[in-house]
């Protein structure tokens, strides 16, 4: 594997080992995720909020929620977004396919040791599909943790048919157990609909799971593909919400998989566990479609979208970043080097001097980037998005 890295990819992925210990996962109080986020009493009056103000809207930071111990405590919005708003959070949805599959495990529909042959029994979808027989052997928690052989995954529109789907992906042997990032490929769409008869979103709608997360049907849009009458619902990208309901799925794996005090178990908690944490034995961090971090963990998003759970400090924070330019890890990091300061409380309007000292922060959030057409050429997304096949314009 080390042999396919570049020396860039081989600095983060040792630099990411190193921070990759382990930390309680699970936190002890659960709040109500069906209603409103509740207000911590000081909101947008801590000393971390008046300096991450200085990052919006400036530099494409265009939305972030910090949710400290189950109620909000900061949030910050650039011009012409807002707490309603639909937003593109790419491969975060990735994490999401994770919580729905979570569903399916702890239902006991699927488990992870499953293996395609299982999943996908109709010899049908394995017509003329190369290698099928030891794709056959993949499981879902390969699949899952990168780590399948799989080479090149299919393309980000996605296909018609499961065959198509099958067809698409290139497998070589020797690769199994080396991770191999698959951006744009859906294949965990076609597993939630061969497993459970149901599209992800009619599954997850059997379950009233937005629902219980108080995520209704206006606030939110799962992009899809296929052809009528079969179009499923993205795994790779595309559900789209905002930073207020993003940060539910992180708080609901911080809370051990309950949506409520008391409420019934939605996520086997050892299922959080083994998904957030390290997979591969060597390698990219990385646990089930989350990457773990020294922290806890991460669903991230190309050009910067996040939503990172930290258990140890009870806080969940979710952060949108536009499209296209300047540095994509900027505003977490920022955010995580000022948690902190939540507890630092300020007096109405935040004062001068907080502001003042966060300039020399802009450098970081991607000042010197331009444009916003360029898609290929943010080399800090590509520092999370190391993958065989470069990343190009969909
Ligand atoms: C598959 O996983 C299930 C649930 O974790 C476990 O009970 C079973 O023993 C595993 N089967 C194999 C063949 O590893
Ligand atoms: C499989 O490949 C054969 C030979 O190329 C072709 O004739 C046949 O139509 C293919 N079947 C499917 C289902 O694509
Ligand atoms: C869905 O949520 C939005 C935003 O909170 C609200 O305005 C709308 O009335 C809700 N719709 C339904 C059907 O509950």
């Amino acid at each position: 594997m080390i042999n396919r890295m570049s020396s860039m990819m081989r600095m983060i992925f040792i630099c990411s080992l190193m921070g990759a210990i382990s930390v309680p996962l699970v936190s002890a109080t659960p709040v109500d995720l069906s209603a409103e986020w509740q207000v911590d009493p000081k909101y947008n009056a801590n000393e971390a909020y008046c300096e991450l103000q200085n990052m919006v809207g400036v530099n494409s930071i265009m939305a972030y929620a910090i949710i400290k111990d189950g109620n909000i405590i900061a949030e910050g919005y650039g011009e012409g977004r807002s707490a309603a708003g639909i937003y593109q959070p790419w491969s975060v949805t990735k994490s999401i396919a994770n919580i729905i599959i979570g569903l399916m495990i702890t239902n006991g529909d699927v488990a992870a040791n499953d293996t395609l042959a299982t999943i996908f029994p109709d010899p049908n979808d394995w017509i003329n599909v190369s290698d099928a027989p030891a794709k056959m052997t993949l499981k879902l928690s390969e699949l899952m943790s990168f780590t399948s052989g799989l080479t090149r995954g299919g393309l980000i529109i996605g296909y018609a048919t499961l065959r198509e789907e099958l067809a698409s992906l290139m497998y070589e042997e020797e690769n199994r157990e080396t991770w191999i990032y698959l951006r744009d490929d859906h294949i965990f769409s076609w597993i939630i609909y061969k497993v459970t008869g149901m599209t992800p979103r009619q599954y997850a709608l059997s379950l009233d799971f937005f629902t219980k997360l108080g995520i209704n049907e206006t606030e939110y849009n799962w992009g899809t593909f296929g052809v009528e009458p079969l179009k499923l619902e993205t795994t790779a990208h595309s559900f789209q919400t905002n930073v207020r309901q993003l940060a539910k799925f992180g708080q609901l794996y911080l809370q051990g998989g309950v949506a409520a005090p008391g409420g019934e178990q939605l996520i086997a908690p050892s299922w959080i566990t083994e998904s957030t944490t390290s997979q591969p034995e060597e390698g990219y961090p990385q646990g089930y479609l989350w990457y773990p971090t020294s922290r806890g963990y991460e669903a991230r998003g190309i050009f910067g979208q996040y939503i990172s759970v930290i258990p140890s400090r009870n806080i969940v924070i979710a952060a949108l970043r536009r499209d296209c330019i300047g540095s994509s890890r900027g505003f977490i990091d920022a955010a995580h080097s000022r948690l902190d300061k939540l507890d630092n409380g300020v007096d109405g309007a935040c004062p001068e001097s907080l502001w003042d000292r966060v300039v020399p922060d802009w450098a970081k959030v991607g000042m010197s980037l331009v444009t916003e057409s360029v898609f290929g050429d943010d080399q800090s997304s590509l520092d999370y998005y190391p993958s065989n096949h470069h990343l190009r314009s969909p």
